[in-house]
């Protein structure tokens, strides 16, 4: 009995021991649906590095670039369900969790990425990142991209006119639905992994993007004009399922908060150069052609698509949108 006993002793420690001595890394899989050759797809990466370095042993990050893991039709419930520890959507993909960040989908709000970076920096900013907590998604960090420009497959895209009664394929927003229904344009809702081919087949004849994500989709390859508008912009809160977060062992949890810190200033330093960057290799492959825009035009797109202001209040809140306007001074 008791030779038995011990032996039961020895394979319990055994067995406990192992458990320490081979502990799993808690795996976070990080998926989006850019390349990685933008700034979200190297803030990824570099969040990846740091977490790794910080915590070794501890957590492996998996990046998944290019809507390989999910889309965005699936990537929200996927990290509701727990499928996926952490996702980077663009503040227009939203609506269903909050109204109050549509306040980023307002066109001709933000003149810059530098105001755009002060608001979310700023008190009414931050709290932001914690709007959906009762829906269980914690906000870890805004990520900068850029400005948009608009691109069609005609020749002139110059004035609001230009867009009448073409097709343009928007992120899920209803802000952007109401801007192009405001140019008196038809949105079509659509997944970013389907705008290169509903672009090429003319199942839609244009869309909005930044520089970067223009030129690493190819977009250029398949419209003719791209209107240097700079009406709004595509920017990402980094989001995760905010009850495995509060589970995460407290040290866990305290090297990725450092991590996405660094991570976070490490790609929105390099946002602005990469569409620059981007802007220009397009100039450079002739494919579409860049349309420059006069005071007089811009002034005449953001006359077109103010109504869209008013529409959007009610649920965005006024007090916030003042906030966002000052950050602009
Ligand atoms: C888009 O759908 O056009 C963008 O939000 C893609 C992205 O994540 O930059």
């Amino acid at each position: 009995m008791k030779r038995l006993a011990l032996a039961a002793a020895v394979a319990a420690f055994a067995l406990g021991t192992a458990g320490t001595a081979f502990a799993q890394p808690v795996v976070i899989k990080f998926s989006h649906v850019v390349a990685e050759k933008t700034p979200k797809g190297q803030g990824a990466l570099k969040f990846k590095e740091l977490a790794e370095k910080k915590l070794p042993g501890k957590v492996q990050v998996q990046v998944f670039p290019s809507s390989q893991l999910f889309g965005d039709a699936k990537e929200m419930e996927a990290l509701l369900l727990g499928d996926v520890q952490l996702i980077a959507p663009s503040l227009s993909k939203f609506d269903r969790y909050t109204k109050k960040l549509q306040v980023f989908d307002l066109p001709f709000l933000f003149q810059d990425i530098a105001a755009v970076d002060r608001f979310q920096a700023g008190a009414e900013g931050k709290a932001l990142l914690d709007e959906m907590r009762s829906k269980g998604i914690k906000g870890l960090a805004y990520w900068h991209n850029g400005m948009k420009q608009l691109s069609t497959n005609r020749e002139q895209l110059r004035v609001p006119a230009d867009a009448k009664g073409l097709k343009f394929r928007i992120q899920a927003s209803d802000v952007l639905e109401a801007q192009f229904r405001a140019l008196n344009a038809n949105p079509q809702k659509m997944a970013f992994s389907e705008v290169y081919q509903a672009l090429q087949t003319g199942v839609v004849d244009g869309q909005e993007n930044t520089w970067s994500n223009i030129y690493s989709q190819k977009f250029h390859e398949v419209q003719k004009t791209i209107a240097e508008t700079n009406h709004g912009l595509i920017e990402y809160m980094v989001i995760t399922n905010a009850g495995w977060w509060d589970k995460l062992p407290a040290d866990v949890r305290k090297g990725l908060e450092e991590a996405m810190a660094e991570a976070t200033a490490y790609a929105n330093k390099l946002a602005f150069d990469l569409n620059e960057a981007d802007r220009k290799k397009i100039a450079d492959a002739g494919k579409a052609g860049i349309q420059k825009l006069s005071k007089e035009d811009l002034a005449q797109w953001q006359k077109a698509m103010e109504p869209v202001w008013k529409k959007f209040e009610p649920g965005i809140g006024a007090n916030l949108i003042k906030a966002a306007q000052k950050a602009n001074q």
